[in-house]
């Protein structure tokens, strides 16, 4: 079964109450690890991609990647377009085999979201091809911090009424919610995840929700937030940080050492121990 649909792993989790983890994967050997690790531990899961990500690959080549890589895993995954904000990424995405795709109007007023995410659905349900809209906005690094830095974060949570509001009218298959978290880095203080909100958010639209900005969130907090119907949460910065200090670190003992393919064995277990937590924080281990 290997590469599979977005919808068909979405069904899983929800017959079995887990959340799906979805990992970025700016660079290339992130795929393979996450799939190693995923293999070992028994976990469904979205590999996904932004279009900032790409902008230094090709999106052409994560098909033909997980395709090939198919063969060499049994868990099923699936490919996502992560954060896309123009209708020319979402139809690149859809030709070049994604299953699903997320288009984060978050950052627009309410009808203008509405009006955008349908668009997307116009394209995408007649393929076949499963839609994310964001409501509320999740800070952090998304590219623009300035409307962060002028109001509070409760501001921008997402609003019970309104996601059912919003659902009503763009009728997307997975909702993104601002229920306590953000992208990148925490920078001292810890997350705390709003469960009555997001209790209420999956009474009003009984969607799959999905949690942004997954790194650095307590465990436990996700783990609930997975019994409550979150169905897909986003871990990036979680990979990269440990990459990027694994390497530091290998490089530091070993000055001398050019052979890029040995460094990447060298730093593997420590970006496999953070997929492993982002599985665990999932309760996606053993589901297949
Ligand atoms: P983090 O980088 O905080 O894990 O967020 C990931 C994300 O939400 C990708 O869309
Ligand atoms: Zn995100």
């Amino acid at each position: 079964m290997p590469l599979v649909s977005t919808q068909t792993i979405l069904k899983l989790a929800e017959e079995k109450n887990f959340a799906l983890p979805a990992f970025n994967v700016p660079i290339p050997e992130f795929i393979l690890w996450v799939l190693e690790e995923g293999e070992e531990m028994r976990a469904p899961l979205i590999i996904q991609v932004a279009p900032v990500e790409y902008e230094a690959l090709d999106i052409r080549m994560f098909y033909g990647t997980l395709l090939f890589l198919s063969q060499k895993f049994s868990i099923p995954f699936s490919l996502h377009l992560d954060h896309a904000h123009h209708l020319e990424d979402i139809l690149l995405a859809i030709q070049n085999g994604f299953s699903s795709v997320m288009i984060d109007g978050s950052r627009l007023p309410l009808e203008e979201n509405i009006r955008l995410t349908n668009k997307v659905i116009e394209i995408a349900h007649p393929v076949e091809v499963l839609v994310e809209g964001e409501l509320g906005r999740v800070g952090g690094l998304e590219g623009d911090e300035s409307w962060e830095e002028k109001s509070k974060e409760e501001d921008f949570f997402t609003s019970p009424q309104e996601a059912q509001e919003f659902t009503g009218k763009a009728p997307v298959d997975m909702l993104a919610v601002a229920v306590g978290t953000r992208h990148g880095l925490y920078k001292g203080r810890t997350p705390q995840l709003q469960f009555e909100r997001i209790k209420e958010i999956r009474a009003k639209t009984s969607l799959p929700l999905v949690i942004h900005g997954g790194s650095g969130t307590p465990r436990e907090q996700l783990r609930k937030a997975a019994q409550l119907g979150v169905r897909k949460i986003n871990f990036s910065t979680a990979l990269r940080v440990q990459y990027l200090s694994a390497f530091q670190e290998y490089l530091a003992n070993h000055p001398e050492e050019l052979m890029v393919g040995k460094i990447l064995q060298g730093i593997e277990g420590k970006v496999k121990e953070a997929i492993r937590e982002c599985i665990i924080a999932s309760c996606a281990e053993g589901k297949v």
